[in-house]
Parts: structure tokens; sequence; C-alpha cells
């Protein structure tokens, strides 16, 4: 994938599909580190100790409507290409969380894409999930919660075209801030 929101996208629908209410999306930019990660938490049916070792896998899935499940492998080989690593925590019941590291400097590290659009499409899609996104770079970060823009919009939702071009413009102008250093 040439886009790190595309794999951004792939999580929060993972979230999404187990039945998430409440999903926390987190970018860590460490410069100095030279760290990328990516972080996604949710409060979903969560997977066993054996699903785990096995979503790694690219024929793993429970979905019916394909017959291969390839957005873990796929995010795992793009870490590992840049010199990082995927980790799963997981329990029944509770939720998930997938982190992903990759070498922020590194060659093949993917950009992050357009994240203001990939989020503001899967919030279109999501009405009553809470998102809650926390982007940092080195000491500044912008925080995103999808619940309290819900508080102000009253019974508009994020599937009305003008708030998902205001949700775009506010994330674009908040990212650009942040990478202003
Ligand atoms: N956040 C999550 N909560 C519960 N199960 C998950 C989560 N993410 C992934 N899974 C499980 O791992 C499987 C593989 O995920 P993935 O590699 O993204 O492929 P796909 O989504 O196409 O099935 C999913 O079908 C699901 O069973
Ligand atoms: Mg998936």
């Amino acid at each position: 994938m040439r886009e790190l929101a595309l794999h951004i996208l792939d999580l929060l629908q993972n979230s999404a599909e187990a039945g998430a209410l409440r999903v926390e999306l987190g970018v860590e930019e460490d410069p100095e580190n030279d760290i990328l990660r990516i972080s996604v938490g949710d409060d979903g049916r969560g997977m066993d100790e054996a699903t785990v070792r096995r979503v790694l896998d690219p024929f793993y899935t429970t979905r019916k409507t394909r017959h291969v499940g390839l957005g873990l492998p796929l995010l795992a080989a793009a870490a590992r290409r840049c010199g990082g690593k995927v980790e799963i925590e997981s329990a029944p019941g509770v939720g998930t969380k997938v982190s992903a590291d990759f070498r922020r400097s590194n060659i093949d590290r993917a950009p992050l894409g357009d994240l203001p659009q990939t989020l503001a499409i899967f919030l279109a899609g999501h009405p009553g999930l809470r998102l809650v996104y926390r982007h940092r770079v080195g000491p500044r970060d912008l925080t995103f919660d999808s619940d309290e823009v819900s508080a102000r919009l009253g019974a508009v939702g994020f599937d009305h075209p003008l708030v998902a071009d205001w949700v775009k413009g506010y994330l674009s102008e908040g990212l650009l801030n942040l990478q202003k250093g």
C-alpha cells in the first residue's frame, strides 16, 4: 500500500467490524528517535490468544465476504520493511490494541497520505462510533474527539457533506501546524 492512511483505515475498519463503540487512534512521530508509531485501540469483541497468533497469517480471516484477510499481514510486512514491527494485544470481550512501528526516515517508509480525508470518510460511514485521534510530532500534539464534535452538531451527522468538509479542513490545518515544528 502506498499510504499509511490506508493501513490506518483498515485497522479502523477491523475495529468497527469487531463491534467497537470507541476507537482510539494514535499517531506518534518522534523525529529524535526516528520512530513513527501507529496504534489503534478498541473496545470491540477482542480475540483469544490462538487467534492473535493467527491473524498475521495472510490466509486468516473471519470475514465471509472475501477469502483471505490481508490487512494485518500487509501492515506487518510494511513495518518490517522499514525496520519496525506490529504488536497485537487483545482479550476476548475487552478489546484489541494493534501497534505498528516504523523507522520514520526509512526510504521504504510510506508517507502518511491523506489522513484527514480518510478519517472523514470513516466517520461518515460509522455513525455512533466514537473516534478519539491523537497525533504527536515531537513536543506538539493534536487531539480530535468525534464525541465533542457530535455534541456541538446536534442532529447533524458526520455523513453530512458540510460536516465531512469541516472535519477534513480542521484536521488538515491541525496537521500542518504539527509539522511546522
Ligand atoms: N480489532 C479487532 N478486533 C477483533 N478481531 C480483529 C480485529 N482486527 C482483526 N481482527 C480479526 O483478524 C482477522 C484478520 O484481519 P485482517 O488481516 O484485517 O483481514 P480482514 O479484515 O480482511 O479479515 C479479522 O477477520 C478478524 O477476525
Ligand atoms: Mg481488515
